[in-house]
């Protein structure tokens, strides 16, 4: 899919009604409550003769939110796609009339998407929507955009205002408009002998105002680079464990590094043994795969600056091992190596963003499986640390192969590190699939990762981590048993990895519950590729000096006046 800003569009700062579109094949225009056209669709309707607003006036558009309706066009547009941004007749949230909250949301609003935006939006009806209802409202115009036939796109919905809370600058809404028509559009179909023909959008021009042309630019490299991130990370979930094994996954991530300038090294079982990754070895000991540990290297940032580290479990398929689980649902253990697949995203995000940060992705791959060489329930290991630990059940698998990545980790002296894995089922019965249970030693690392799921809609939630549940780890025969029994299942897994992470500021991330679907809809989430990127993006603008505090589409709005932009890209590793 090929995105591209366009500033010659009805974001006509006069707000005259002689819109100029180039030729397109659709044009997405929002409708607000009271069947109301905004001052972008409204120069549409002034090109198109007033079609669009004798559709409204007929009701031809359904109450409910996110309705959609497809009006003919003509030789420049050839067709409308009206998409209700409110309910019909919804009244506006303060009560107030129509015309009394124009002036309150104007002063508001101005600063923060670009006074160009709101100048032209005065006298229009527009209240603001939820961050989630915008989210959703693009996702259904680009999936009813597919189904036109329509390969070139205009988009209008840069006009929407979002944020009821705090107003969302133009930025946000650019990434989430392209977010959604990835996720709108997104297929796997590689394994299918036979596909039905894509007849989809090959290219979207978002319309923004003129004066908002180059931080428009700059939110769409980034949000492309976001986009890109969680589909590969969708794509590595949804392969299948035949297909996706430890030495697979190596190769993706020397694929990757090939492609963004990053550097890779992958271990084998030999160095792992070397090592003395005790615990990573004895999960692996009974599959017949090979295990791999990965280790990549964004080198973005200062040649002294402290890396952020990232750890993914990479588990290509968890059966349990000797405490062989259940066979219903034992497919969805394929996504076992969702931890892996988002660092691989975020990296690939990051550097194909060029962002000004050291990041350093580690990834334990490995099967976990039933064999006559597999490890038994009662073994003792020894972790890399020099810890020894009791396997009570060979199916608590993921922290054994986290633990010694997270003792490997701290040869990097990273200032902060970051573990996510598919961690525990409790976690799903914590949390369900909404939030992702984050534990952290260190309340500031706790803090930015919160806000930075808040801003990206990919949310965590903050979980205990007390010394009083490590009780529930203790073993008769060694420094600790891999599983504290059933109470707070989530926590006590923590509460191991927390063992093995006392040297550095670390936060764990179960993304059980989150990383992918179930049922119908059954597939990777990508998540929380948006979270961890959008973290970094954060991290990288405070490090850096003005000269490339480039601006985030969370937190433009904050920052007062345009910093400079960074000038040449900067070459992978030369730490200037
Ligand atoms: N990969 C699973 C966790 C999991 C299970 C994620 C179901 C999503 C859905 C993990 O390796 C596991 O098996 N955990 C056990 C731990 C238990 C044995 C202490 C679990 O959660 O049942
Ligand atoms: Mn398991
Ligand atoms: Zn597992």
């Amino acid at each position: 899919m090929q995105f591209s800003i366009e500033t010659s569009s009805p974001f006509n700062p006069k707000g005259g009604r002689a819109a100029t579109i180039a030729p397109t094949d659709c044009v997405i225009v929002p409708v607000y409550a009271q069947r109301k056209l905004g001052p972008a669709g409204q120069a549409v309707d002034a090109l198109l003769g007033g079609a669009l607003i004798a559709a409204l006036a007929r009701h031809d558009i359904a109450e409910a939110l996110n309705s959609v309706l497809i009006v003919p066009g003509n030789d420049q547009v050839a067709r409308v796609l009206l998409i209700a941004a409110a309910k019909a007749e919804s009244a506006d949230p303060a009560g107030q009339s129509a015309a009394a909250q124009t002036p309150r949301r104007r002063g508001k609003a101005a600063s923060v998407t670009g006074p160009e935006l709101h100048r032209i939006a005065e006298g229009a009806v527009i209240a603001p929507v939820s961050e989630r209802a915008f989210s959703e409202l693009s996702r259904a115009a680009f999936r009813a955009a597919n189904t036109t036939g329509a390969k070139k796109l205009l988009s209008l919905l840069a006009e929407v205002p979002v944020g009821v809370e705090r107003a969302r600058p133009l930025a946000w809404n650019l990434q989430a408009q392209v977010l959604s028509a990835h996720d709108a559009t997104y297929r796997f179909d590689r394994l299918r002998s036979t596909t039905e023909p894509r007849h989809e959008v090959g290219a979207i021009a978002l319309a923004v105002p003129p004066a908002d042309a180059t931080a428009a630019t700059l939110a769409l490299r980034r949000a492309q680079a976001t986009a890109m991130g969680v589909t590969l990370a969708r794509d590595l979930g949804n392969l299948p464990g035949n297909y996706c094994t430890p030495t697979v996954l190596a190769n993706e991530a020397k694929a990757l590094a090939k492609r963004h300038g990053l550097k890779v090294q992958v271990l084998e079982r030999k160095q792992m043994q070397a090592l003395q990754m005790g615990s990573l070895l004895a999960v692996a000991q009974g599959s017949d795969e090979p295990p791999k540990l990965i280790v990549l290297e964004w080198r973005g940032g200062g040649r002294s600056e402290a890396p952020i580290a990232l750890v993914g479990k990479g588990v290509t398929f968890d059966s349990g091992g000797i405490s062989l689980k259940g066979g219903e649902g034992m497919d969805e253990m394929k996504f076992d190596m969702s931890g892996a697949g988002a660092v691989l995203g975020t990296l690939a995000a990051i550097a194909s963003m060029q962002l000004p940060i050291n990041v350093v992705g580690v990834i334990p791959a490995t099967e976990n499986m039933p064999s006559g060489r597999a490890v038994k329930p009662g073994d003792v290991v020894t972790s890399m640390s020099g810890k020894t630990i009791e396997i009570l059940n060979t199916d608590a698998e993921g922290r054994l192969i986290l633990c010694d990545a997270l003792t490997y980790v701290a040869r990097f002296e990273p200032s902060a590190v970051i573990d996510l894995a598919t961690l525990t089922g409790a976690c799903v019965i914590a949390l369900g699939h909404h939030h992702s249970g984050l534990f952290a030693n260190t309340d500031g690392l706790a803090a930015d990762l919160l806000a930075a799921g808040r801003d990206t809609l990919d949310t965590c939630w903050r979980m205990p981590l007390d010394d009083e549940y490590q009780e529930q780890l203790k073993s008769p025969f060694a420094d600790m048993a891999n599983i504290g029994g059933r109470p707070a299942g989530s926590v006590t897994a923590a509460c191991f990895l927390a063992r093995f992470a006392k040297g550095y500021q670390w936060a764990h991330l179960d993304i059980a519950g989150t990383a992918w679907k179930s049922g119908a809809a059954k597939g990777s989430t990508g998540r929380p590729v948006p979270m961890l990127t959008q973290f970094l993006v954060e991290r990288a603008d405070r490090n850096s000096t003005p000269a490339h505090a480039a601006k985030s589409p969370a937190t433009a709005a904050k920052r007062g006046p345009k910093p400079p932009s960074r000038g040449p890209v900067r070459a992978p590793r030369d730490g200037a």
